[in-house]
């Protein structure tokens, strides 16, 4: 195969700054992300506190994991937050009707979830029930967790174990409130978000942010209405969801572990629309509010694949490729070159569920490609943004073209810089010749990730098979730099 040439150039003239929560993560009750992945039995052989697996505990906080997004998805729409709180054996039990039908006998409720969050060093956000709950009862949900007053409400915070407020600020009003939150028109819904919102009430020391339940992938007309509708002040951020399907077919997606070159192909340029999205909607966001106060705040996003032959089909278990590290590195990249409008994002779903970082099996767990992307990247967060002009060589897979090359940069407080650069050319290398402006450096290092084949996976037999390693074959030349990133490969730089 022949190689390939790409040319960066990075410039240091932004002020923009990569929101460290752009590395969120999404953690619904659904399958076994919640319970049997970061809650488990009071038998299981783990460390645990109370019954929070603490080697997921330590695995997360090793990449900074800045918020989580909890309890749902579709669920938080048929979550009532007094059914998970107090003693436990007195909680009432549910049936989680979008996933599976399973029990939900509401063990892991607000308290755990926070106590969860503060193991992690995370802030939560936590999204609540438009679709099937009140305006009353939202509104009291905050009261509980965040006053500091004598009222019924917040002393039963107290009289649960936590007397001081937890002062929660990310606050989600509905989820999908096009679809499973209650198939609302735009109009409509923008609507409810001002009457619940109105009663999403800040309390000392702790004001709301509060994130209206955004589009679904391209209906652009969803953000138009809500920006047009919803007065300015009244949002802290308008939500997007978009995931990524192999095959481009909800009814058949494509298998995790299973698919040729054209499916990997069909993959990724489903997953670079995410571009075209933020774009788009930032576009029309730019309309109402040039100044870019509302965050798109993209709070479901990750590669979703049929579910793993044998596991239940409501669960969205499934296995986690170098194709999925692929995927979060170039969507990761997306963000960081759009932090002026994307200041929020969380990958679903955590563990064990879609795109996972880990998954487990009983007292086992792995860490999947895709974790190791999230602490090649972790560099980012908070990072000062470095401009970047990526010129590429095409991919070509049946005569459709992506990108070969994509690419992101950040300085760091200490000075550092970090270039991530992502090759989807499964046969080729590309060489990749870097200039940067303004920027002063000596020092290079730097760390890869790569596999034989683009279908490898951690297994709980082969758990390491796929990991981060160090890479230390970029060139200096004068101001200049030079690459040649591997097929298929990942490769942070930090040049100090
Ligand atoms: O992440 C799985 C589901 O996808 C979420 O519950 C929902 O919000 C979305 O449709």
């Amino acid at each position: 195969f022949a190689q390939n040439n790409a040319s960066i150039t990075i410039s240091n003239n932004s002020n923009q700054i990569i929101s460290k929560h752009i590395y969120g993560q999404f953690a619904e009750h659904l399958g076994r992300g919640i319970y049997d992945g970061f809650w488990v039995d009071e038998d299981m052989p783990v460390a645990k506190q109370d019954r929070i697996r603490l080697d997921i505990v330590k695995a997360l906080k090793q990449i900074n994991i800045p918020n989580l997004r909890w309890p749902g998805g579709c669920f938080a729409d048929e979550y009532h937050w007094r059914d998970g709180i107090g003693p436990r054996e007195q909680r009432p039990k549910m049936v989680n009707t979008n996933w599976g039908g399973v029990t939900e006998d509401n063990s892991f409720g607000t308290h755990e979830f926070l106590k969860l969050c503060e193991l992690l060093g995370c802030e939560p956000y936590i999204a609540a029930n438009v679709g099937s709950g009140t305006v009353e009862e939202m509104s009291k949900w905050i009261e509980y967790l965040n006053s500091n007053s004598t009222s019924t409400v917040a002393q039963m915070r107290k009289q649960n174990g936590h007397p001081e407020p937890y002062k929660v600020s990310f606050w989600g009003v509905g989820n999908e409130s096009w679809g499973c939150g209650g198939n609302m028109t735009p109009e409509f819904y923008a609507d409810q978000f001002r009457r619940y919102a109105s009663f999403a009430k800040n309390y000392p020391g702790a004001p709301l942010k509060k994130i209206a339940s955004g589009a679904n992938a391209q209906d652009y007309n969803w953000t138009e209405v809500c920006m047009k509708n919803i007065p300015l002040n009244m949002m802290w951020g308008l939500s997007l969801h978009y995931y990524t399907i192999p095959t481009g077919n909800w009814s058949k997606k494509g298998s995790a572990t299973k698919f040729s070159e054209q499916e990997y192909f069909s993959t990724m340029a489903n997953c670079l629309k995410m571009e075209e999205l933020v774009t788009k909607h930032s576009a029309i966001m730019d309309k109402y509010d040039p100044e870019k106060r509302v965050a798109l705040v993209v709070d479901e996003w990750g590669v979703w694949t049929d579910p793993e032959p044998g596991t239940n089909p409501g669960f969205l278990y499934q296995q986690n490729s170098l194709r999925d590290a692929l995927i979060a590195a170039s969507t990761l990249n997306i963000f960081n070159n759009h932090c002026d409008r994307v200041k929020m994002a969380e990958l679903a779903q955590t563990i064990n569920v879609l795109q996972a970082l880990i998954l487990t099996d009983k007292d086992k767990m792995l860490l999947t490609p895709t974790y190791y992307i999230f602490d090649m990247y972790k560099v980012h967060q908070d990072a000062k943004y470095l401009n970047i002009k990526v010129t590429s060589p095409d991919y070509v897979v049946g005569g459709k073209r992506i990108p070969a090359v994509n690419a992101s940069a950040s300085q760091d407080s200490t000075g550092k810089i970090h270039i991530s650069l992502v090759n989807l050319d499964m046969h080729n290398p590309v060489t990749i010749r870097i200039v940067l402006n303004g920027l002063k450096w000596s020092k290079i290092n730097g760390q890869i990730l790569t596999s034989a084949n683009i279908t490898d996976v951690n297994t709980f037999d082969q758990p390491s098979k796929i990991h981060s390693a160090d890479f230390n074959s970029a060139k200096k030349d004068g101001d200049k730099l030079t690459v040649v990133i591997p097929a298929k490969s990942i490769i942070t730089l930090e040049l100090n």
